[in-house]
């Protein structure tokens, strides 16, 4: 059985995601003083040279990896960019990790970035474990967290501590399983490793009381229910005072899902199957005209990787050498020699690969699934200079096609529309248009809100089009996109076209 752990955090900003990665890369031995996630992401920012954006914003552009290892575990940290990086990177890497962790703020509950990065767990039926965090402040009450947390999302929910107390109050966090108390010590009132079986009159009655209302109120734990994506297991602590940190490292080795089949053109692709096979879930480009360099970001799905290896990515046919893979350590980015199933390689190329490709050995497999998500932003591209529209539209099918942005052609009209679901995706094709194609563009606001691919039979879609071609677009590939004018727009029509259905993503 696979000893790996692919899993990324998702979380509304401010939630304290980078908090609790600090500490689990602590707890992991990955790094020796907390607040070292930011001032290396820095350091290495100023390093390597990647991304100009990335420089002047002072903001992570791209998604990294984070490995450490625990009693012979090795977990893969997937980073989903928050905040104002937002984009469909975000998205897309959650298609690359076999669970989640859900981080709350128990003041806060559920936010909205939180709900959609739900959603594309739950798409893909990927398990979540939620970790309330920020419980030795005011908070609401554990109670009513649960029950949002169950009735927002649709999911069971079984708690598995319990805060002793919040805020002023706050006397640690008991473990139902080992029916111990973790402790406040110190000025800090942090946990230090300071462990108390429960015993009469170890905590206030009241919250005796509730503890036991909560156990019995709840389902036990369920295994099968948590890794069909049913039933979310729920950790109360402290991310900033450590606590159930450990709880949550013991949590994902024992109960978060081994490295999952994934699904192909070919069938069902098991990670345990000799030869290698991967699919690429992210391109990160360097901004410099001067340098074509790309890391395309690979997760195995099978077989063990050597450097040097031949792979052969699928859109190209013939194979290509991955002489200097990298690994996106923790402490710093090393070769890897070998890397198993679950495990991110970055593969530097001049272009040749993109995301939703497949790399293997035979040529033998193509994964599907890895979607293009709804934009939720759009804007019309102007021209500064008209005569270079040849250029424009390469340019947009390029970076469509790696990725960057989703371009759509209206059936009426000449103003071609991209699509994103992130602000500074926006940013990065304006530069890269100016950098890489010599294009200068400008974004206008659009008067679409969102998009939706139409699937049906050719007759429905036809008669659809028929009626609302002012509303009508192609993508990249030709396929129809219904251009919304609102998030009512799309339920109006879809309840007038039951025969056609209105997605809100597309498997590339
Ligand atoms: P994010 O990555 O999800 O955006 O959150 P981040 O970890 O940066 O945490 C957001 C703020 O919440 C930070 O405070 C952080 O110190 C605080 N925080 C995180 N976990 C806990 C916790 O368990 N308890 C308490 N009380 N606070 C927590 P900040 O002042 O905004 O930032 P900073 O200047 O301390 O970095």
């Amino acid at each position: 059985m696979s000893n790996r752990r692919t899993f990324a955090i998702i979380s509304h900003p401010d939630a304290g995601k980078t908090t609790l990665t600090e500490k689990l890369l602590l707890q992991g031995g990955a790094i020796h003083l907390a607040g070292e996630v930011k001032a290396r992401g820095a350091a290495r920012r100023a390093r390597s040279d990647w991304m100009k954006i990335e420089q002047q914003r002072g903001i992570s552009v791209t998604s990294s990896v984070m490995t450490f290892q625990k009693d012979g575990i090795v977990f893969n940290l997937l980073d989903t960019p928050g905040h104002e990086d937002f984009s469909e990177d975000t998205y897309r890497t959650l298609t690359a990790v076999d669970s989640a962790i859900m981080v709350i703020d128990a003041a806060k509950g559920i936010e909205p970035q939180t709900r959609k990065l739900f959603e594309v767990c739950r798409m893909r039926s990927v398990p979540i474990i939620t970790f309330v965090n920020k419980v030795d402040r005011e908070g609401r009450s554990v109670f009513e967290t649960l029950d949002e947390v169950a009735d927002a999302l649709a999911l069971d929910v079984v708690p598995m501590s319990w805060p002793v107390g919040m805020g002023g109050v706050f006397q640690g966090v008991y473990d139902f399983a080992t029916r111990t108390i973790s402790r406040p010590e110190g000025d800090g009132r942090e946990f230090l490793g300071k462990v108390e079986p429960l015993t009469e009159g170890a905590i206030p009655d009241d919250i005796a009381e509730e503890m036991e209302l909560g156990e019995a109120g709840y389902p036990a734990f369920d295994l099968e229910a948590y890794r069909n994506g049913d039933l979310t297991p729920v950790y109360f602590g402290s991310a900033l005072k450590n606590f159930g940190v450990e709880a949550l490292i013991d949590a994902i080795a024992r109960f978060a899902p081994p490295p999952r089949p994934q699904p192909s053109e070919q069938g069902i692709i098991d990670p345990e199957r000799s030869d290698v096979t991967g699919f690429v879930f992210k391109v990160q480009a360097n901004m410099d005209p001067q340098h074509r360099d790309r890391i395309a970001f690979m997760r195995l799905v099978s077989g063990t990787f050597r450097r040097g290896m031949k792979l052969i990515p699928s859109g190209l046919g013939k194979p290509i050498a991955v002489h200097s893979p990298i690994l996106f350590f923790a402490q710093d980015r090393e070769i890897a020699d070998t890397a198993e199933a679950g495990d991110i390689i970055g593969i530097p190329n001049h272009g040749t690969l993109r995301v939703g490709d497949t790399l293997s050995e035979r040529n033998d497999v193509r994964f599907t699934g890895l979607p293009n998500f709804a934009p939720e932003i759009l804007r019309r591209v102007v021209l500064k200079d008209p005569t270079k529209t040849k250029q424009l539209r390469k340019a947009l099918d390029d970076l469509s096609e790696e990725g960057v942005i989703q371009v759509f052609y209206p059936e009426i009209g000449s103003q071609w529309i991209v699509g994103v679901v992130g602000q500074l995706q926006l940013d990065v094709l304006v530069s890269r248009l100016e950098a890489e194609y010599k294009v200068e563009a400008m974004l206008e606001a659009s008067p679409f809100d969102t998009a939706r691919w139409l699937k049906g039979s050719d007759a429905a879609i036809k008669g659809f089009e028929d009626f609302n071609r002012s509303n009508l677009a192609r993508d990249r590939d030709g396929d129809p996109v219904f251009m919304a004018r609102s998030a009512w727009d799309v339920g109006y029509q879809q309840e007038r076209n039951p025969d056609l259905v209105f997605s809100a993503t597309k498997e590339r």
